[in-house]
């Protein structure tokens, strides 16, 4: 059997829960290693929609076992609503399904205190966090500050982490405007949250290696995408974790010897939530269009997200950086109806020379103008097809352009948002 790494190839929301759900038909066992609740990622089957925010995508299938890895940052509270929710859908019965690692670092009401005052003191420089604590939580655990979830079953030393670290975390928080934290409060919650949690929690990276060991096919679900890695995206303007897949191995607690191929996830244009820069953008009515057709507002926030044509820059660099073996491109039936289709080639920079690679000084890119390749559109819907090649002809090289121009072949294409809306031209785990 093999293992397969999915992650987002632009700025996330790219399509990565509709494709983990599908590709968990053919896995065993589905897990998430980084980030948190600032994901979203919307499941469709049979019409009934689901979002999920921390439980891995694979949870809807009966049987098949769920990990939350330790490069997770894990909110207790959004977990247990999470967790409550699936169960109230007679989804998640039994507790082994789901395995919390005890060494993930927990996200406490300060961090999403701090992330909500410093977004507010940045004024127009804001980075566009979704408010859920991220940041705040991953420097704790940088620092070797940070809470685990091992921690919330230990009382005594809970309270003394906390009281070394709350004093620092409040003065913060008073300095930006918030609202501290109560010691007493806050340990009590975090117990009761910790004893809710105890089910599911355990050693994730003994477990998946049994897994392995036993021959289970692993989906290792990656969360944002590869333009938010806060080595390899826009930085500043990015999230606190490595998104990219080699950190797909270190967020779950399993060598890298294990994975045998990663697939990308992009959608047939281009979206961002949050501030920074975004080449392709588009600020007329193709750019409303794309919004209004694709249903673009955040599956997290609720935010609309900025929309542009899709970026072969952007898709080759991930190609790069996370070593793509296949590509899976979403929302092609979005572009039904579009006369002429850009696809961005190159990019004029201000010091005037043109690229056809990703700049990766920030600067250079925040002034990039794309340069476009021209592709012909097709006006037929495309949500009931299922074959490749029912596809219309420009739909088919559309998706072959693409291909060329990123040098990684796609092995799905998304026509709508319900699982069965998808045509997969091969299957990711005899993909190696
Ligand atoms: P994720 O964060 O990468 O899992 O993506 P999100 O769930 O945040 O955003 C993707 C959105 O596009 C969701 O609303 C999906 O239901 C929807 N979606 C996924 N694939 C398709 C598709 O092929 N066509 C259309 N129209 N919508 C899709
Ligand atoms: P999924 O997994 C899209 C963006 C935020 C902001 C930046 C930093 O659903 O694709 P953070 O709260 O992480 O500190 O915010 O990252 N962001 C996402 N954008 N999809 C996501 O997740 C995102 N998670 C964070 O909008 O620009
Ligand atoms: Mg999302």
């Amino acid at each position: 059997m093999s293992n397969v790494v999915i992650v987002g190839a632009q700025w996330g929301d790219e399509g990565k829960g509709k494709v983990v759900d599908l590709f968990t038909s053919w896995a065993d066992v589905v897990v998430r290693f980084q980030g948190g609740a600032n994901a979203g990622h919307t499941l469709v089957v049979g019409g009934v929609k689901t979002v999920l925010h921390l439980v891995p995508a694979g949870i809807l299938h009966a049987g098949k076992k769920c990990f939350i890895g330790n490069g997770v940052v894990v909110d207790p509270e959004a977990l247990m609503d999470e967790i409550d929710f699936l169960k109230s859908r007679g989804l998640l019965t039994d507790p082994h399904q789901l395995i919390v690692s005890e060494n993930a670092n927990v996200i406490l009401p300060y961090h999403k205190r701090i992330d909500a005052g410093r977004e507010k003191s940045r004024g127009k420089d804001a980075i566009g966090t979704t408010g859920r604590g991220i940041g705040p939580c991953y420097e704790d655990k940088i620092a070797r500050r940070g809470i685990r979830v091992r921690d919330l079953a230990k009382p005594r030393s809970l309270r003394e982490k906390l009281s070394a670290r709350l004093p620092e975390a409040n003065a913060q928080i008073e300095s930006l405007g918030g609202q501290t934290c109560d010691l007493e409060g806050l340990v009590e919650q975090a117990l009761k949250q910790g004893e809710r949690m105890q089910p599911y929690v355990g050693d994730a990276s003994e477990k998946l290696a049994r897994e392995v060991e036993h021959g289970r096919a692993v989906l290792f679900e990656g969360a944002q995408g590869t333009l938010l890695d806060v080595d390899h995206g826009t930085y500043p303007y990015v999230t606190s974790s490595n998104t990219v897949a080699g950190n797909a191995s270190v967020g779950a607690g399993i060598g890298p010897t294990v994975i045998n191929s990663v697939i990308g996830i992009t959608k047939a244009y281009t979206t961002r939530v949050g501030n920074g820069p975004l080449p392709t953008e588009l600020h007329d009515e193709m750019g409303e269009q794309l919004r209004r057709v694709g249903a673009e507002f955040g599956a997290t926030t609720g935010r609309p997200r900025r929309c542009g044509w899709l970026d072969a820059l952007v898709l080759r660099y991930a190609a790069r950086v996370n070593g793509l073996s296949g590509l899976a491109m979403t929302k092609l039936d979005v572009l039904t109806g579009i006369d002429k289709i850009m696809v961005a080639v190159a990019y004029k920079l201000m010091d005037g020379r043109t690229v056809s690679e990703f700049p990766s000084d920030p600067e250079l890119l925040a002034e990039a103008q794309p340069v476009y390749e021209e592709l012909p559109g097709w006006k037929e819907p495309l949500g009931d097809l299922r074959e490749y090649t029912e596809l219309p002809a420009n739909a088919q090289h559309y998706v072959e352009r693409v291909e060329q121009l990123v040098g990684v072949e796609t092995i799905a294409v998304s026509v709508g948002p319900d699982r069965a809306q998808t045509i997969v031209r091969k299957n990711p785990f005899r993909h190696v």
